[in-house]
């Protein structure tokens, strides 16, 4: 199981980047937010669980592997910056970011049920049971983003058509 457990370990990684790159997303989404409470909110509590997630995923990855790659955290949070700093410049940012958000959420669930799979295999039964946590809360985040998409379109065009900030 030697080529099992080198994917394992290279998805475990990825996995670690992508809650890094999750952090630094939601840290500016949430600070921007100004005109949506609820969103606002959301996104503070997703940060939070992120970062147990993250600190999570670093303990497995150094019983696992001994330390996780820093280069790749280094690209991730870049990725993550041009990101956020390109939606900051439209117009529309808090619908552009709800979007990213719920597709971001779905890539991380695809994610997880991937790690399940593969941990399930190689007997890391407590591997296993880190991601099922995690996948709950992001299935939880990705629901509430998906039942609040049509509130947060229908206030920011009632917002940008009178004129009151609409874009966060
Ligand atoms: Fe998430």
């Amino acid at each position: 199981m030697t080529h099992a457990r080198d994917n394992f370990i290279a998805w475990l990684k990825n996995a670690h980047a992508m809650e890094e790159q999750a952090i630094t997303m939601l840290t500016a989404q949430s600070r921007r937010i100004e005109s949506y409470p609820d969103l606002k909110a959301r996104l503070e509590a997703h940060l939070a669980e992120t970062q147990g997630q993250a600190e999570r995923l670093k303990g497995l990855l150094d019983r696992l592997s001994g330390g996780a790659s820093t280069l790749k955290h280094v690209a991730a949070k870049l990725a993550a910056t041009a990101q956020g700093v390109g939606g900051m410049l439209t117009s529309d940012e808090v619908v552009k970011g709800s979007m990213s958000s719920y597709a971001f959420e779905h890539m991380e669930i695809a994610t997880y049920r991937v790690l399940i799979a593969a941990a399930d295999e190689l007997g890391e039964t407590e591997a296993k049971a880190v991601f099922e946590d995690i996948l709950q809360q992001e299935i939880a985040m990705a629901d509430w983003l998906g039942s609040n998409l049509d509130d947060i379109t229908r206030v920011f065009l009632m917002r940008d058509e009178r004129d009151l900030q609409a874009k966060r």
